[in-house]
């Protein structure tokens, strides 16, 4: 990978530093592009809101959080849902273990994300947008506070944007830490000063979101590549990438590689690419998506990243051979029975039978038949649960039964000994 941009002040981690890499083309990526403030709401200032949507849906822009729904249609579908009010709302509510591609563009690309807000709030009829930060993130706040500050000063925010009639506002919510909170659902229930608890979808917030009213939740990148659009038209984005995968993605690499960091890529890239950029060797396998995504094993490094092969909000967790994955499948079933909200039975009892199930097997207890019951518990987690949270929770435990049985396998009991006897033996 080319590198554009690297500093060392930024890191999640001690020795973590950060690199943008991109392997394709240099121009026209999000990281490398220079941004004027005020060029693409100055772009947009001709146009119709008819023109941006349909912009945005030329464009073939696919929400970044992970889960890929087409923005234009998402944009659409707030602007003809019959309200007086409707809302924007940017999720940088950025919690999943792994995930840190957010941050970047909060720390270095505010100007563009507000931009790409307003532009989301014109197209829709919005006059009022949330920022909804990640409580970790609050050390970002004041830097954000004085770049909206600017803008109004400059006629970017505020009353009758650049002389166009125009009103809009940023205000910004800070977390506290749950991770539930990045459940759009959740994340709206907790800017109405109410527990972070998922609402039932549908209807989706483009209809009923924040205070009833029609609302548009997009993560910051998909609103940082939303102002790129405008900017430069759709071409410049939909030429990037596959046939189902436009533009790029940026990825947080992470783990037992010798240049972690932050990279952009077009979509289409292989796990394998990945892997040799990030200096990575003996890998044994990538979490992609973290914790609640894909564990996956070296017969899949072939795999591209893009929404029809690997979907992923960004996080790329690399393990290599002397790591012990049965450790990390449970510090992640230890974290969804931590973040589990309790809101339903299947995640909230769920959660914490994979958890204990995880245990056992660590602890060497587990019988042939516990790997049973933690199949079962885990397939009717993800089928039961009210929220992406539960349904995803169980994921590494599936994928690490299907990919790495031998690791399960090895730590069992002795297949001829008693349990009860080989538990008190242990405790001796
Ligand atoms: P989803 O597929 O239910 O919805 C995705 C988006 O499309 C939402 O904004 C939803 O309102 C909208 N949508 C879906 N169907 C719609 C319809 N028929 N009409 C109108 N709008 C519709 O996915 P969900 O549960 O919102 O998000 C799950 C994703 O979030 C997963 O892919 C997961 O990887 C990712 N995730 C990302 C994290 C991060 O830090 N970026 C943290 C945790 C999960
Ligand atoms: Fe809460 Fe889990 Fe149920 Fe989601 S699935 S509502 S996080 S208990």
């Amino acid at each position: 990978a080319e590198l554009i941009e690297s500093e060392t002040s930024l890191s999640l981690w001690p020795g973590s530093w950060f690199q943008v890499g991109n392997n394709i083309r240099k121009e026209g990526l999000l990281l490398s592009e220079f941004f004027e403030p005020g060029s693409a709401l100055k772009a947009m200032a001709e146009r119709s809101h008819d023109d941006i949507i349909e912009e945005i849906t030329a464009s073939g822009l696919k929400g970044r959080g992970g889960a890929g729904f087409a923005t234009g249609m998402k944009w659409r579908f707030c602007r003809d849902a019959a309200a007086d009010t409707r809302y924007v709302i940017c999720n940088a509510d950025e919690g999943e273990p792994g995930t840190f591609k957010d941050r970047i563009l909060l720390n270095s690309h505010a100007d563009t994300l507000f931009e790409g807000m307003t532009i989301c709030a014109r197209s829709i009829g919005a006059t009022r947008g949330y920022l909804y930060l990640r409580g970790e993130y609050r050390y970002m706040l004041e830097n954000l506070e004085s770049t909206l500050q600017q803008r109004r000063e400059s006629g970017l925010l505020g009353n009758n944007i650049l002389d166009q009639g125009f009103d809009f506002d940023i205000a910004i919510v800070v977390g506290a830490g749950a991770y539930i909170c990045g459940e759009e659902s959740a994340l709206i229930e907790s800017i109405e000063e109410k527990a972070g608890i998922p609402r039932i979808r549908p209807p989706f917030p483009v209809t009923q979101g924040l205070w009833g009213q029609p609302t548009v939740v997009n993560n910051v990148e998909t609103l940082v590549a939303a102002a790129g659009i405008v900017l430069h038209g759709h071409h410049w984005f939909e030429t990037a990438g596959t046939w189902q995968s436009k533009g790029s993605k940026l990825i947080s690499v992470s783990g037992d590689c010798g240049r972690p960091g932050i990279y952009e890529y077009v979509f289409g890239i292989t796990v394998q690419e990945i892997l040799d950029d990030a200096g990575a060797e003996n890998v044994q396998a990538v979490q992609i998506g973290g914790p609640a995504g894909r564990l996956i094993a070296a017969d899949h490094f072939s795999h591209r990243i893009a929404f029809e092969d690997l979907a992923t909000g960004g996080s790329f967790m690399i393990f290599d051979e002397s790591r012990d994955l049965l450790e990390i499948i449970h510090n992640f079933s230890s974290f969804f029975a931590h973040e589990s909200c309790g809101f339903c039975t299947p995640c909230r009892v769920g959660t914490t039978l994979l958890k204990n199930g995880m245990d056992k097997v660590c602890s060497g207890h587990a019988t042939a038949h516990d790997l049973d019951e933690l199949s079962r518990t885990a397939a009717l987690v993800s089928r039961r649960s009210h929220c992406g949270l539960g349904m995803t929770a169980p994921n590494a435990i599936r994928d690490g039964l299907k990919y790495f049985p031998d690791c399960f396998e090895k730590r069992l009991l002795h297949k001829e000994m008693e349990p009860e006897f080989n538990l008190d033996a242990s405790l001796e």
